[in-house]
C-alpha cells in the first residue's frame, strides 16, 4: 500500500473543510492559533515515516499528554491506580464537575481532566522528593520519541494557570473527598505544564509506537510497560479518548485515539503503526474537527481499523 499517496489524497479531501470549527478560546494563549493548518504523520513499527502538510510544526499536545502520564502512573502503581481513577467512559465533557460530585471524588477515567489531575497527583507523590513529575514525563517522552529537544511551553501553561478555575475546582472537589494527596496549586501547575508540552505530529506518531507494539518501542527495543498494560491503555483510548464523542470517534475511525484541545489527535494501529494529525479548529466536543475526518478517511481508505 502506498501510504504517502493515501496521505496526499486525504490532505486534498480535507482541505475544503479547513476553517470549520473553532480553536480553543478558553485558553487565551491558544486562541490566536491559525485554524487553517493541517498536518498528518505516520510512523510504522519498522521505522518508516510518511508525512503531509505541517507535520513538523510543533503545537500544544494538551490532553494527548494524558497518555504519557497515565503510562507512568500505571507502571508505578499497577492495579492500585484503579482505586483512585476508574476506567469507564464518562459520557460527559472533559472538564465536567457534576459526575465527580455524584461519584464521591473518583474520576471515571484518566483522560477526563479530573482523572488526569488525579494521575498527576499520584505522580507528584511517586517522584517526590528527589524528582519532579514534570521532568519525569518529559524524560519519558524523550525516550519514547528518541529526541531530547521536546519541552513544555511556559506561555501556554501560565495562560492556563490564570484561567484554570474549573480544573482547580475539580482538584479541590477530589481533595474534599480524600482522593488527593498533595498541594492543589502545585499539582495543577504540574498538570498545566504537562498539557503545554509542545510536539509535532511527526514526533507524536513516533512516540506512541510503544502502544502499537505491546508496550515495547519497536525501534529502540526499550520496554516501557507490560503487554497487558498496553492493551488497557489502548482500550481506554478507544472508549474514553474523545470524552463524550468517544463513541462517535470509535464509530467513524475504529482505532484507539487520544485528542487534545491544541488540535492534535494520535491513533494507534496495534501491531503496525501510529498516526498523528494536527488541525487546530475543534468540534463542539473539543476534538480536532478536520483531524477526526482525516483519520476516518484513513481507516476507510486503507481498511486499517481494528474492526
Ligand atoms: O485542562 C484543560 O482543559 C486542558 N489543559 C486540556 C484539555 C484537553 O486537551 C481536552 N481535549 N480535547
Amino acid at each position: 500500500m502506498n501510504l504517502l499517496a493515501v496521505l496526499k489524497e486525504i490532505h486534498q479531501e480535507v482541505t475544503p473543510l479547513l476553517g470549520q470549527g473553532n480553536v480553543a478560546k478558553y485558553i487565551p494563549a491558544l486562541a490566536k492559533t491559525d485554524p487553517m493548518q493541517f498536518g498528518m504523520a505516520i510512523t510504522l513499527n519498522d521505522g518508516q515515516f510518511y508525512g503531509v502538510g505541517s507535520y513538523e510544526k510543533t503545537f500544544s499536545i494538551q490532553s494527548i499528554a494524558k497518555v504519557f502520564s497515565y503510562t507512568l502512573a500505571l507502571r508505578a502503581y499497577q492495579n492500585d491506580l484503579y482505586k483512585r481513577v476508574w476506567r469507564e467512559p464518562s459520557g460527559t465533557a472533559f472538564n465536567s464537575l457534576i459526575q465527580l460530585e455524584k461519584e464521591a471524588g473518583i474520576p471515571r477515567n484518566p483522560f477526563i481532566n479530573a482523572g488526569a489531575i488525579a494521575v498527576c497527583d499520584s505522580l507528584v507523590t511517586h517522584y517526590s522528593p528527589d524528582k519532579t513529575a514534570l521532568n519525569e514525563v518529559i524524560t519519558f517522552i524523550h525516550e519514547c520519541c528518541g529526541e531530547r529537544t521536546i519541552t513544555f511551553d511556559q506561555a501556554v501553561s501560565e495562560s492556563e494557570m490564570e484561567h484554570g478555575f474549573r480544573n482547580i475546582a475539580l482538584a479541590n472537589l477530589m481533595k474534599s473527598f480524600g482522593n488527593f494527596e498533595n498541594d492543589v496549586h502545585s499539582v495543577i501547575e504540574t498538570y498545566f505544564q504537562v498539557c503545554s508540552i509542545a510536539m509535532s505530529a511527526k514526533q507524536l506518531s513516533r512516540s506512541m509506537l510503544y502502544l502499537a507494539n505491546n508496550g515495547t518501542d519497536p525501534i529502540s527495543r526499550k520496554n516501557f510497560i507490560s503487554s497487558p498494560q498496553a492493551k488497557r491503555i489502548n482500550s481506554l483510548m478507544l472508549t474514553c479518548g474523545h470524552y463524550d464523542a468517544s463513541g462517535d470517534f470509535a464509530f467513524r475511525v475504529g482505532l484507539p485515539g487520544k485528542s487534545g484541545v491544541g488540535g492534535g489527535i494520535v491513533a494507534v494501529v496495534p501491531g503496525k503503526m501510529s498516526i498523528a494529525v494536527y488541525s487546530p479548529a475543534l468540534n463542539k466536543y473539543g476534538n480536532s474537527l478536520v483531524g477526526t475526518k482525516a483519520l476516518e478517511l484513513f481507516t476507510t481508505k486503507t481498511g486499517l481499523s481494528i474492526f
